[in-house]
């Protein structure tokens, strides 16, 4: 945190809602992450936490359960003039301790911030690695097929993540392959 300020990480409130929407769709526009609509920050805002500098909205991100045995680490983001004051690293704290509260055992993230999070204990994986999520959410991005982001994971709990499942998906589930000439199935 930035030398001398009262700093600290603190469960979302509804009224964060606004900070948070703008500094993602700000960062957004500079593509470095996914903008977010105020409907999905809103109803989701229990996933946040929330950083704070002097007593000013410095960061968010969120923790999105995907499945019993893994969340996402989302909308994760630090106000640029604060960046690289380990802002990012107690937000990531957090959520991982909310997390290990909710007894999740893997973490990923979708992120153009890979030197970040191999900071911060991530690894690279296959998208193909992380099933729930593709079948969950990539398929209604504009992106599907053509994602550029680089998906990433963490173990929290060894033995609830059994390291063999790793590369393969954990139920026989066909994958689409991502070409640019594949047209998925209307719903
Ligand atoms: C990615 C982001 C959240 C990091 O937050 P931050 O507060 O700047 O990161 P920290 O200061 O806590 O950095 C923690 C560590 O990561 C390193 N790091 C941070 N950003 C880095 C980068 N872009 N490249 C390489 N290393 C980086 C820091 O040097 C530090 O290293 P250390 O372990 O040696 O101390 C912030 O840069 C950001 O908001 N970026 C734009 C949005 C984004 O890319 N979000 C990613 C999720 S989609």
């Amino acid at each position: 945190m930035p030398e001398g300020k009262p700093s600290l990480v603190r469960p979302a409130r509804v009224a964060d809602a606004t900070s948070i929407m703008t500094l993602v769709n700000e960062l957004a526009l500079q593509q470095v992450m996914l903008p977010r609509s105020p409907a999905s920050v809103i109803e989701n805002i229990r996933d946040f936490q929330i950083a704070e500098v002097d007593g000013q909205f410095a960061g968010c991100g969120a923790l999105a359960v995907t499945w019993t045995d893994i969340a996402e680490v989302r909308s994760l983001a630090v106000r640029p003039s604060l960046q690289r004051h380990g802002i990012g690293r107690l937000l990531v704290d957090a959520l991982v301790a909310d997390a290990r509260r909710l007894g999740v055992p893997r973490l990923y993230a979708f992120t153009y911030a890979p030197q970040f999070f191999g900071r911060m204990g991530f690894t690279v994986c296959q998208h193909e690695d992380l099933p729930a999520k593709v079948f969950n959410d990539c398929r209604h991005c504009p992106k599907f097929l053509a994602c550029d982001e680089i998906a990433m994971t963490r173990v929290l709990d060894a033995e609830r993540s059994p390291p063999q499942l790793f590369g393969k998906p954990q139920r026989a589930i066909p994958l689409p392959q991502r070409t640019a000439t594949f047209v998925p199935p209307q719903v």
